[in-house]
């Protein structure tokens, strides 16, 4: 009986991802698309002023994740230059993906649906697959203007700006949205989730705290469970998962298979990875510090070729500051880098003119 109300569940729940995703006008890409969101999916999260497109190429190149997204794109009262897609999501420009192939969505945040809808059908001409719509924001100046969590006491509002993109948008590209729980309370979560998901967002991302929660732990994952009740299309639990264990837990509180992935992802790089092949079953190998160090060069590397020489030791020593979570060897470097503004004085305590081999030996023996 027990395996037979599984093999219902699973077979509605691949009904509904298969109505998730609207049908776009060729076969093949539906397929695609189709088979791509029957999968448990793991997605890095958007992170304003973090996760520019540099630490998006890097860790997606470490593995393990399906999707990414842009930093919010703020839309106020026009339709934004190809200029700020070039800044903000510059993969458009290269098939929508990263070097490593993860598909790239992009998020925008206001509160005028048609001038969301404008902006929007303006990013797919571009080439954006997915467009995500930000209801989470907490910052005071982006709240005071009518943008992000301040949303979530508007139901009526949510349901009118996923319904504006969504009819203006091609048929093929899905509309998605990130929400909390809610801005002062969790009293309208629900009400925000079915606005949304009725209006037409065809997965949504809870990050399950409200505004005033903040970024303080715990987040709560039960309501990741009763949002998933409420609609019925996919829900990724999103907020404090930072191990493996976490996410355990997390998908058991939850109840969800999907998950995004924030700080906890970025303060170990391999976590995605790992919670990939737990769930396939394989063994879980945890990148040690010698093994990260190539991708902190090459972050460092790109870095130095796409900032000034005056900000890339800045995003060297915040993405630092955050691996010290995860990596006690961290400490020693990010102290020794703490002071210093030197891009080359920078490029030799990286060891990034040593071969690599000599560079791993030396990291061994430290
Ligand atoms: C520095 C920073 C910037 C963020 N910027 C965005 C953003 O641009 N868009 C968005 O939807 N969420 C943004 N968030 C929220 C994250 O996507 C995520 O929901 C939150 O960090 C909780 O997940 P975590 O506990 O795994 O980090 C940001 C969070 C942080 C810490």
């Amino acid at each position: 009986m027990d395996s037979l109300r599984v093999t219902v569940f699973h077979v509605v729940r691949l009904g509904v991802r298969w109505q998730a995703f609207h049908p776009g006008p060729c076969a093949a890409y539906t397929r695609r698309r189709f088979f791509e969101n029957f999968s448990m999916q793991i997605a890095l999260a958007p992170m304003e002023g973090l996760v520019d497109e540099i630490l998006r190429d890097v860790l997606t190149r470490v593995g393990g994740i399906d999707w990414c997204v842009t930093e919010f794109i703020r839309v106020t009262e026009r339709v934004l230059p190809v200029s700020t897609y070039q800044k903000l999501a510059p993969e458009l420009f290269s098939g929508a993906q990263t070097a490593a192939g993860t598909p790239l969505r992009v998020q925008f945040l206001g509160s005028d649906p048609q001038c969301l809808a404008d902006n929007a059908a303006f990013a797919c001409g571009l080439g954006a697959p997915v467009i995500d719509l930000n209801f989470g924001c907490p910052a005071k100046t982006v709240n005071k203007s009518r943008g992000g969590a301040v949303l979530l006491k508007e139901p009526e509002l949510l349901h009118a700006i996923v319904r504006e993109v969504r009819r203006t948008v091609p048929a093929g590209i899905a509309v998605t949205a990130k929400m909390r729980l809610g801005f002062e309370h969790k009293d309208y979560a629900l009400d925000c989730a079915r606005a949304l998901a009725e209006g037409g967002a065809s997965q949504l991302v809870v990050h399950a705290r409200t505004k005033v929660e903040g970024y303080k732990p715990p987040a709560h994952w039960e309501w990741v469970a009763r949002v998933q009740e409420a609609v019925r299309v996919p829900v990724f639990a999103n907020g404090e998962v930072w191990t493996l264990d976490d996410w355990r837990r997390c998908r058991e509180i939850s109840g969800v298979e999907d998950i995004m992935l924030g700080r906890g992802l970025v303060a170990r790089p391999d976590l995605a990875r790992q919670i990939a092949a737990a769930r396939a079953g394989q063994a879980v190998v945890e990148m040690d510090w010698v093994a990260l160090q190539p991708v902190l060069a090459d972050f460092w590397r790109q870095a130095r070729r796409k900032m000034s020489p005056r900000y890339a030791p800045g995003r060297l020593k915040q993405w630092l500051a955050m691996l010290t979570r995860s990596y006690p060897e961290a400490f020693a470097l990010f102290n020794a880098l703490r002071r210093e503004n030197d891009c080359s004085r920078i490029d030799a305590m990286l060891g990034i003119d040593l071969p690599l081999s000599k560079r791993q030996e030396q990291l061994a023996s430290a």
